[in-house]
């Protein structure tokens, strides 16, 4: 390690920092591009500029060496690893089909299957009174739709696919108790989520298999199929609840802003950006060099982990401004780092979007004021930033 590298002995991954991470990001951001977490014995990257290089160099900081903490070139994984986790030019093939499957045309054909749910479940709690906003809304609302979209049996989903995608987003994060506990939720659902990967378990026409389209075409090979279907089943679900969650929060705590949507519906996808850049669901993962490199200064030989945390570099000043610790939907959030950058910047976003679009513009309809009922219950996790509970109303 380089002698200029500021030193921390934080740990980012305590529960104190995990409940709230921001004043640590701060005094990491404010310390330099790359700051040393003796904790882990890693280098980590907070800031904007320095997260966006990295992500953008994808033959310097590879993925292929797993996007956690363990180097897959060294030790093995509990499962093989899927498209995130390879370079090219494998990664190039799988990411053509995929992106192919998420088109922005077969992504808007979907809009007519969300509605209607959306309407219903909608009407529902609002008549419900009192309801939690991620067991009763964040949850169901992507496990229907997502689910029918991506053509997997109704049976099952709710018991396996959150406890399967939190426990693969552990693995993006320091071994320990915590992540022990999310690996022992999720026992047995891998091979459930595998069992709904094979062919004759995806609905005709929907997007699990279209992938398998693409092996009739000679694109890519009959066991990239499976891991195709199991990246959308497990990269898709977790992440767009809590991105639910949080922005149901964002929206709770700052009635103003939920005042201005109601006005114009039109704010929503604004809205939805600020959310995901203010309190980003996926918070951290890391990079492998490939070659010996100099970043910033700092000597990072070949095979050297990197941390990365696009939930801090999401709260730049030097990117968003001095109140980019703020919810405001009227600032200018594209660009952010919560669905990443570069080659791998996450493929399943226009499905993420339009279920936000829908459900939030179906609220907008229907709520003049959102209120909290109790108190929330913060969702621990290393890798994903959430809520476990937020008691509310809509009125
Ligand atoms: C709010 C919701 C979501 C968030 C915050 C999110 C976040 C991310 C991020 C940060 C990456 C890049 C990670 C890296 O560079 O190492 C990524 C990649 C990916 N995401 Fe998402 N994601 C979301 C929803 C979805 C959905 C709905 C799908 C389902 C299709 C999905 C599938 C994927 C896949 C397959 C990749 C790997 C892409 C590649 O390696 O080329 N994600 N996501």
């Amino acid at each position: 390690m380089g002698s200029t590298v500021p030193s921390f002995s934080d740990d980012p991954y305590s529960d104190e920092h995990l409940t709230d991470p921001y004043p640590l990001f701060d005094r990491l951001r404010s310390a330099g591009p790359v700051v040393w977490l003796e904790k882990y014995q890693v280098h980590a990257v907070t800031r904007f500029a320095e997260c966006r290089e990295i992500l953008d160099d994808h033959r310097t900081f590879i993925s292929g060496a797993g996007v956690g903490p363990k180097n897959l070139h060294r030790e093995s994984s509990w499962r093989p690893p899927g498209i995130l986790e390879t370079d090219p030019p494998v990664h190039t093939a799988m990411r053509t089909a995929l992106g192919g499957v998420i088109s922005p045309r077969g992504v808007r054909s979907l809009r007519a299957g969300f509605e209607p749910f959306a309407d219903e479940l909608l009407d529902r709690l609002r008549s419900t009174g009192e309801f939690d906003g991620v067991t009763d809304l964040a949850e169901v609302f992507p496990l229907r739709v997502f689910g029918d979209a991506v053509g997997i049996p109704r049976p099952g989903r709710a018991e396996n696919l959150l406890a399967h995608g939190a426990m693969n987003f552990s693995q993006f994060g320091p071994e320990g108790a915590r992540n022990d506990e999310y690996l022992r939720r999720g026992e047995g659902t891998h091979a459930w989520v595998m069992s709904m990967t094979a062919r004759e378990n995806l609905a005709p026409g929907g997007l699990g298999e279209q992938v398998w389209g693409y092996v009739d075409r000679g694109e890519i090979s009959a066991e990239q199929a499976p891991l195709l279907v199991r990246a959308m089943l497990s990269a898709g679900l977790d992440t767009t609840v809590i991105a639910i969650g949080n922005t149901l929060v964002a929206l709770l705590n700052h009635p103003e802003e939920w005042e201005k949507i109601r006005q114009d519906p039109r704010l929503v996808k604004f809205a939805i950006d600020e959310a995901l850049r203010f309190e980003s669901p996926f918070q951290s993962f890391f990079r492998t060099t490939s070659v010996d490199t100099v970043f910033h200064g700092v000597d990072l030989p070949v095979g050297t982990k990197v941390l990365l945390f696009p939930g801090a570099a999401n709260r730049d000043p030097d990117r968003f401004g001095p109140d980019a610790h703020l919810f405001r939907i009227d600032r200018s959030a594209a660009g952010h780092l919560a669905f990443g950058m570069g080659i791998h910047q996450c493929v399943g976003q226009p499905i993420t979007r339009l279920e936000m679009d829908v459900l939030f513009t179906g609220l907008a309809g229907r709520a003049s004021t959102l209120e909290p009922t109790g108190p929330r219950i913060p969702y621990l996790h290393n890798t994903l930033r959430g809520w476990s509970s937020i008691p509310m109303r809509i009125t």
